[in-house]
This record gives C-alpha cells, structure tokens and sequence, in this order.
C-alpha cells in the first residue's frame, strides 16, 4: 500500500520553509515529502517524513514519488524568480511551466488512482500585471484580478500561464474523450505581493530589495537598494503567506468563485521600509543605486491590489499591516536571528 502524502516542491525555498514550519506546528496529518532540487536545510529536513534532492523536470523522478506515496495535496513552490529568470529566459520556462505540466500531471495521475480529487496549491505572483507606464501604476485603484494582465518578466508570463493551465486541468482537461472521469484536480491559486521573512532571503527575485535591507541592517552591513526611493508596491510578511495558503486550501469548494486570488497586506515605498529600518536599526546605512532593468520590471508591478474577493469568498484578512508586520514580527525575530549567530 501507499502512503498518503502531501508534496511540497520547493521546500527550502522561503515559502517552502514557511510552510513546513506551519504544517509541522498545526500537526497536520499527513506526512510531508519535501523535494528540491537544492539539498533541504537541517531545520526542515527534520520536520518532513522525506526529502527528495532532484529535479522537477525528471519525470522518472515524479514517476518513483507516484509508486511510493499516494499524494493527496501537492504545494507546487519551485520556480526560477522574476529577476533570475530573465538571464536565462528558456531555462526559466522550462522549470515554471514544464515542471508545472509535470506536477498537474502527477496530480491528475494520483486523483485517477485513488478515485479522489488531489488539491493543488500554486502561488502566483504580481508579476502577472504590467501597468503600461509609472503614472498609471501610481493613478490606478487597487488592482483587480483580470485588469492590467500584461506581464513584461518571463516569470510574470509563466506565472499567468499556469494559473490558466491549473484551470484548464480543473476543469477542462481532455474535454473531448467519452468518458469524463470525475476526478480530477482540486487546483486553488493565490497572487502573492512582494514577500518577507524574518527566517530567510529570497534569492533572484525582484522585490528582493525590501527584505534584503532589513537583513542587511540587522547584520550591520549597508545595504544600496536596487530601485528608486519612491518605488512602491505591495508587501506581505511570510505567516501571512503561509495563513494564505492554508485558507484557501480549507476553503469549502462551493465558496470558490474563482481558482485565482489576489491578496495583499500592505504598500511602501522603499523609502518608507527604509525609514522603518533606520528607526529600528540606527546604525543602518541604506543608499539606493537604481538597475535601470530591475526598475522598470517593478515599475511595472501594480502599487495596490484588490483582494475583495479573498477576503468574501474564503475569509482572507491579513494579521500583519506594516506596523505589526515590522514591529511584532521581522524586527524581533531577524534581530534575534542574527544576534544568535
Ligand atoms: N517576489 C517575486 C519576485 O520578485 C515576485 O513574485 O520575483
């Protein structure tokens, strides 16, 4: 017999390491199968039942997952970021929509086998909008899901991708044969803004310059910000992520008037995060050097976003606005962190 399992890819990215910890702290009762392709930190190989090193594009990989566990919820983290995938645009497609065809695979594959839908959760990101230009990111009302669906990243043009083929393999997939099999795939999507962990760095993404200058200053390195003071779009910190997540995962199915939610916390500028930096920080040295490239992509990224229908359809609020995002969270549990090394 097979074990029952959830499957978290990407887990020692920071997401993944959020959601350890939380399925781990919630007891949840499934074991865990963590797979990277990078080797998965102590501290969270300890928490998962299995850690698997390899790649989502081998599918001989995926194929020897599927004889061993019965996967009952898959967590689909991996991909290449924003900034990272434009260097190598077609390797970044590659990994975030093939490994994502192979993961929605898996999982229609499972849900057949065992005659139960599998839940797929997927995050997307801001940078599926693209906002034609600074002054209509700056004029624009919070933005909706389907407005300003114009990505200029590679990234951004995957993460939309998926978010259609998560759809299409919910609730279209082979459309066409005789027999439509009831089982298929549970897939639930939500948008994240720009993230950020008190535990760790996001490494080759765009909004990185915001967690990176709060790190920064509790190593007491200085920190020059790749953007502009005035750059400004939406924040979450990570348990509000993982909170995310897990709400959308319980939601009951007949809530769902989507498979696609924005959601948000809160906006600053960079100059705002910085302001909040020094103040807790005083010795913190943060300049700004804009990358003309890295500009434009979060020029392009929505100021504010409308996550209304989170917030009716499965009950989103975010426990951390800026001020209990910095205060009650990153500053004591980053300064702890580095005090500890
Ligand atoms: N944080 C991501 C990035 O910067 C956006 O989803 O690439």
């Amino acid at each position: 017999m097979r074990k029952k399992a959830s499957l978290v890819t990407g887990a020692n990215g920071e997401v993944g390491h959020g959601l350890i910890r939380q399925l781990h702290e919630a007891g949840d009762k499934l074991p865990v199968i963590a797979l990277d392709i990078n080797q998965v930190d102590d501290e969270i190989a300890n928490l998962v039942d299995d850690v698997v090193i390899g790649d989502i594009l081998d599918t001989a990989l995926l194929d020897k997952l599927m004889s061993e566990y019965e996967i009952d919820t898959i967590y689909h983290l991996a991909a290449l970021l924003s900034t990272r995938a434009e260097f190598t645009p077609e390797a970044a497609h590659r990994v975030n929509v093939q490994g994502t065809i192979n993961l929605l695979h898996v999982a229609i594959e499972q849900a057949r086998w065992r005659g139960q839908p599998v839940k797929f959760l997927f995050p997307s990101s801001i940078a599926v909008f693209g906002m034609p230009d600074l002054d209509a990111k700056m004029d624009a009302p919070p933005v909706g899901e389907d407005d300003y669906i114009t990505p200029i990243t590679m990234y951004g043009c995957n993460k939309v991708y998926c978010e259609h083929l998560g759809r299409y393999y919910n609730s279209h997939y082979r459309q066409l044969a005789q027999s439509q099999d009831p089982h298929g795939i549970d897939f639930r999507c939500v948008r994240y803004p720009g993230l950020i962990s008190a535990v760790t760095l996001p490494s080759g993404g765009t909004s990185d310059y915001g967690p990176e200058m709060i790190h920064a200053a509790a190593k007491n390195e200085p920190y020059q910000a790749f953007v502009r003071p005035d750059t400004i779009i939406p924040f979450m910190a990570m348990p509000d992520a993982i909170k995310a997540l897990m709400l959308l995962k319980e939601a009951p199915e007949t809530s769902l008037t989507r498979r696609v939610y924005n959601i948000t916390s809160f906006s600053l500028s960079a100059e705002q995060i910085a302001e909040r930096v020094k103040a807790a920080f005083p010795q913190a040295q943060i300049g700004y050097e804009p990358s003309p490239g890295r500009q434009k992509i979060v020029d392009s990224w929505p100021a504010r976003l409308d996550d209304s229908a989170a917030r009716a359809d499965w009950g989103w609020s975010s426990d951390f606005d800026a001020d209990a995002a910095f205060n009650d969270y990153l500053f004591p549990a980053i300064r702890q962190r580095y005090q500890a090394q």
